[in-house]
């Protein structure tokens, strides 16, 4: 591996190895230095008068001193540069796994065998992250295909209608150019709500003080001649209901809420309650509709881009399929909570929790 120049921290692990056993090793022959004076008697064999004594003792003790420093020198060097290189493997790995997800393979994970130690934990940490990067790639690769596809749609329709009219002079153009404008609207819909979609995910927007419930008169108002019209009751139930974010992305999340349980909702002789209200810690909004029943299986995936339930194919509403995914992701840059449940006489419950104003959170 090409390092720039510079001192590897093996190297340094193993010259303090080394740098801590000559000191220990000297201390000790410091202190067999210090208990040969006090302690050999000045008649030691072969050994005259005091002064040579002491000298010959020196001479006696130096170079075996020397010989064992040398080999704890050696020791420490072999050993220190042995243990440090084992110690630092993981080190390697962990290395080698970053390199390859930064050149795009996030499908590879270190998976370190082994005790919990520190290594472990941050190969396992890095290995949690790598899934999670993963699976966020992957999903935004599937919003990118489920998003050309549905744009994709209406260009093609609005092809073969062209098609049909240019094959055919004596084509009635009045039902063409109908055909059209619907197609051209539901495809201008799309990309709306798409533009708001990525919008909603970028966190980008000033935080102002909104009442949720004069959001709700707002949104039902302009809802209304739509739930005349498919004979759906609304009944709202609201307290003045401060919250803090953006007044243009919590009204689309309100407005697509209450729009949803107007269109799927009964054939006729539907209702749809809509209350906010505050909470200890939290205000919540409620839209609640009648309907068709839904399993729990069903209503797990309805917050999914371009997931539509049953209610595709029936009534002249052929919704986009991203009017709850806007809400999930404004939601959550509002730091809320969304509760999705199926009612057991049919229909939906919807629970949105945002963070009250005056908790700490907000
Ligand atoms: N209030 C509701 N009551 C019953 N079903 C609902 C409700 N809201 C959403 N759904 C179901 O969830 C699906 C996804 O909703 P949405 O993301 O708004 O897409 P769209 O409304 O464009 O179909 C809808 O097709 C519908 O089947
Ligand atoms: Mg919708």
């Amino acid at each position: 591996m090409d390092r720039a120049p510079g001192w590897s921290v093996r190297l340094k692990l193993t010259l303090s190895y080394v740098g801590f056993l000559m000191l220990a090793g000297a201390l000790l022959l410091a202190a067999v230095w210090v208990f040969l004076l006090r302690y050999v008697p000045d008649g030691w064999p072969g050994l005259l008068g005091k002064s040579p004594n002491r000298y010959l003792l020196l001479s006696t003790f130096a170079p075996a001193a020397a010989i064992v420093l040398a080999f704890l020198l050696v020791f420490g060097l072999v050993g220190g540069w042995i243990l440090a290189g084992r110690m630092l493997a993981p080190l390697t790995r962990i290395t080698d796994a970053t390199r390859m997800a930064a050149n795009g393979s996030l499908s590879h994970r270190i998976r370190l065998a082994g005790r919990e130690d520190e290594f472990r934990e941050l190969a396992d940490a890095f290995d949690t992250m790598l899934a999670r990067l993963e699976a966020h790639v992957a999903e935004q690769q599937r919003f990118a295909a489920n998003a050309s596809h549905e744009l994709r749609t209406p260009l093609a329709i609005s092809q073969s209608l062209l098609d049909v009219a240019r094959n055919d002079p004596a084509h009635d153009h009045g039902e063409l150019v109908d055909r059209l404008y619907a197609v051209n609207a539901r495809a201008i819909d799309l990309t709306e709500a798409l533009l708001v979609l990525s919008r909603a995910d970028r966190r980008s927007f000033t935080r102002e003080s909104v009442d949720l419930s004069l959001l709700v008169d707002e949104a039902t108002e302009t809802l209304l001649p739509l739930a005349e019209k498919r004979g759906v009751a609304v009944d709202t139930s609201t307290d003045v209901t401060p919250a803090v974010g953006s007044h243009a992305l919590l009204l689309q999340m309100t407005t697509n809420l209450v729009h949803n349980a107007i269109v799927h909702n009964l054939p006729e002789r539907g209702t749809v309650w809509v209350t906010t209200g505050v909470r200890p810690e939290t205000v919540v909004l409620t839209v609640e509709n009648t309907g068709e029943r839904l399993t729990p299986q069903v209503v797990s995936t309805l917050t999914e881009p371009f997931q539509r339930g049953a209610g595709r194919i029936r009534g002249d509403h052929a919704g986009v399929g991203l009017g709850l995914a806007i809400v999930k992701s404004i939601v959550h840059v509002h730091d809320g909570s969304l509760t999705i449940a199926p009612r057991p006489a049919g229909g939906l419950r919807i629970v949105v929790h945002l963070p009250s104003p005056w908790s700490g959170t907000a």
